[in-house]
């Protein structure tokens, strides 16, 4: 099949359409005694030792970050979530240029200022908030409602790493509205929709962390399944990652 050169989504829909879960039981079985491997230029040059590095609240965060397995259900304040929310995509700056970024800026970088991604997550335990699914409206730093209801045992059947996060308060899911990007760039649009997802992602734990909170970014989820489930057809619209928030157990 030849793609048209004009088509700039099917290439990456056939892809992205035929990369649920790998079920490839022998490759999990090997990966138990698998080797992390460094690269080392040994005989490249003279290697130049470096300084430690300065103070930096940053470095902190990061190494405040690890991914948690295991929550504890507290009550949240709805601060704590508006901040997480505000640090993970909230608007920036605005624009000198309207067209650019939507005359606003966010907390990321986007490939064209095009923003293809948003926010949705399943909330529970968060002062004032309905137990629920929620969308993140970035423009006035709201909270839309798309489905009241303690959906987390549903996630059981979605989401591969449902048991270590039960207890969670937060499951954020991030969407990609693929068009967005890729009228621009197209295949090579879906590359930076991904990148993209992993700078909020970051951002998302990087703001928990800042709240003393543990999170757990996650890939292993069943696409067909967790987009029915959100309400996404899976082509226009799909889930590219997860991460889930809350009290750590430590
Ligand atoms: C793209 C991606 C997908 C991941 N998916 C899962 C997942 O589905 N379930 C899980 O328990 N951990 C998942 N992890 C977490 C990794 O296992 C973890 O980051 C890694 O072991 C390093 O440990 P650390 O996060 O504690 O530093 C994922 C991490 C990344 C970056």
């Amino acid at each position: 099949m030849i793609i048209p050169f004009e088509d700039g989504e099917t290439l990456s829909r056939l892809f992205h359409l035929n990369s649920e879960p790998w079920a490839n039981i022998e490759a999990y079985r090997e990966a138990q005694d698998y080797e992390v491997e460094y690269r080392e230029m040994n005989g490249a040059g003279t290697s130049v030792p470096l300084p430690a590095p300065a103070g930096s609240r940053l470095l902190e965060l990061l190494s405040a970050r690890d991914s948690c397995r295991e929550y504890d259900l507290r009550s949240m304040s709805l601060e704590t979530l508006s901040t997480i929310l505000k640090c993970a995509y909230g608007i920036t700056r605005t624009s000198q240029m309207p067209k650019v970024g939507g005359g606003y800026f966010r907390t990321v970088p986007s490939a064209g200022g095009l923003f293809p991604l948003e926010v949705f997550f399943l909330a529970r335990e968060v002062e004032g908030l309905t137990e629920g699914i929620h969308h993140y409206n970035l423009l006035d730093h709201s909270l839309e409602l798309l489905r009241e209801g303690r959906w987390f045992a549903e996630l059981d059947q979605a989401m591969i790493s449902a048991p270590f996060i039960l207890n969670a308060n937060l499951i954020f899911f991030l969407s990609a509205v693929f068009k967005r990007t890729q009228k621009k760039y197209g295949p090579r649009g879906y590359r930076y929709i991904l990148l993209e997802a992993g700078h909020l992602a970051q951002n998302l734990c990087l703001a928990a962390a800042e709240q003393e909170l543990g999170s757990l970014c996650m890939g292993g989820y069943r696409d067909s399944r967790l987009n029915r489930f959100l309400g996404f057809d899976g082509i226009h619209e799909a889930v590219v990652y997860s991460v889930a928030v809350g009290y750590g157990v430590r």
